[in-house]
């Protein structure tokens, strides 16, 4: 049988499900996301892993959640043994209603707010990655005031241009991501001699879609300096989080050698003799989600012809955000004849646009189609611009298809609004 998403007569189909079936019961646009793909994905990462590193540096695997953070997609991760990486108490919140040990929970979000940090310190998270120097007095205080002494991480900027665009590229040093080494030093002594906050490592993130692992290697060398620096004056460093950043197929990238990048941990981490965390969030989900979407209108001006898609730029932002391509896929192929599109949205933007010129076999009003590679970056950066009500979410594991989110309603939309009396 058939798992993850192919074609079978004539039809796009995730598992033994039909796209079509999916359209007509629950409507578009909505978000279709295959459990089997996340669990390959992690299974993937993990046994690489675990053929690579010994058994006692098994890294914990914290699923970075801000790709796709609904709590069902948290709860297949949770259940393969997968930790979880958050950046706001949001987030958190998603973390244990999914069922998350806290202990598995590590926060790295910037600009962390008291009531952020209370919830995670009450909740019991692993650790904090420290992205600016005030946040450890910050966090110092709060744990006092809360009797509890709190592990900190520090993030290291290594002035490496790691990301397959210049908005997810987080690690050179004008990005405002992380500390620099000789901050790093400065704020490991401070921290050591405040009494409720413990320093126990460090962390770096490069970028998202890191396409050239080479880029990962220098960001290593990096912590390893720091570390024997740190140990020299005394400090103890037991916890190495090397980030995430891996990439997926959008088109026709070059997927990282998983088994070369795990062979630098092997050479380069592990003989530092530390914990290990790795924080993917792409890698585990992008490629396990479509946006199905349908065909409202083929407008033809003078100069184009437009598909206009019932979705939009609201429902799907990295096209516009991030220059992202996507593979754009009719779910049934009707004809052979072609035909070149710019594929757009409903949204009133001139910048509401999946795709310019691109070739799919003819396509007609009604006509539904697959906006692939949609897993991540997706619903979770979705808007109600233009009050467009949030699109729905169903996840197919085998021949079930359960809603995962039911589509938002006109009353959703303004839930919470008053007009003053
Ligand atoms: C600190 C941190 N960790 C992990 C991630 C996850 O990155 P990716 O989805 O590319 O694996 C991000 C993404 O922005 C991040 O900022």
């Amino acid at each position: 049988m058939m798992s993850g998403f192919h074609i079978k007569n004539n039809t796009l189909h995730v598992d033994q499900i039909a796209f079509s079936d999916i359209a007509k019961e629950h409507g578009t646009p909505t978000y279709i996301y295959s459990a089997a793909i996340i669990r390959d994905q992690y299974q993937a990462l993990s046994s690489v892993m675990r053929d690579v590193l010994p058994d006692n540096r098994q890294p914990m695997i914290c699923y970075a959640c801000k790709a796709n953070s609904n709590i069902s997609i948290l709860n297949v991760l949770k259940n393969m043994g997968c930790g979880l990486e958050i950046v706001s108490e949001g987030e958190l919140f998603r973390g244990l209603k999914a069922g998350f040990d806290p202990a598995k929970i590590i926060s790295t979000s910037f600009g962390k707010g008291r009531a952020e940090i209370i919830a995670c310190i009450t909740a019991g998270i692993r650790q904090f990655n420290i992205e600016a120097a005030d946040e450890v007095d910050h966090i110092n205080d709060i744990s006092k005031e809360m009797g509890k002494t709190t592990q900190i991480v520090f993030r290291l900027n290594p002035n490496i241009a790691g990301g397959g665009h210049d908005k997810i590229s987080t690690g050179r040093k004008e990005d405002k991501f992380g500390n620099s080494a000789e901050d790093i030093i400065k704020l490991y002594q401070k921290a050591s001699e405040l009494t409720h906050v413990n320093p126990i490592g460090l962390s770096v993130h490069i970028g998202s879609q890191v396409s050239t692992i080479e880029s990962f290697r220098p960001a290593f060398e990096k912590l390893t300096e720091l570390v024997k620096i740190l140990r020299a004056a005394g400090h103890m460093v037991t916890c190495l989080d090397i980030g995430g950043g891996f990439p997926i197929i959008y088109n026709d990238e070059k997927l990282l050698d998983l088994r070369a990048y795990a062979e630098w941990v092997r050479d380069i981490i592990v003989p530092l003799e530390t914990e290990i965390q790795m924080e993917p969030g792409r890698y585990l989900v992008g490629n396990a989600g479509v946006l199905l979407t349908k065909v409202e209108y083929v407008k033809q001006t003078p100069s184009r012809n437009f598909l206009v898609l019932d979705a939009g730029m609201n429902d799907l932002i990295r096209p516009t955000l991030y220059d992202a391509y996507h593979d754009i896929q009719p779910v049934t192929a009707n004809t052979i004849d072609t035909d070149t599109y710019d594929i757009v949205g409903p949204i009133c933007e001139s910048g509401d646009i999946f795709t310019k010129g691109r070739t799919l076999t003819k396509m007609a009003k009604d006509d539904l189609v697959a906006i692939k590679s949609a897993g991540a970056y997706g619903f979770s950066m979705a808007s109600t611009y233009n009050s467009r009500p949030l699109p729905s979410e169903i996840l197919i594991d085998g021949n079930h298809a359960s809603v995962i989110r039911k589509r938002q309603t006109l009353e959703d939309l303004i839930q919470g609004e008053a007009i003053p009396a």
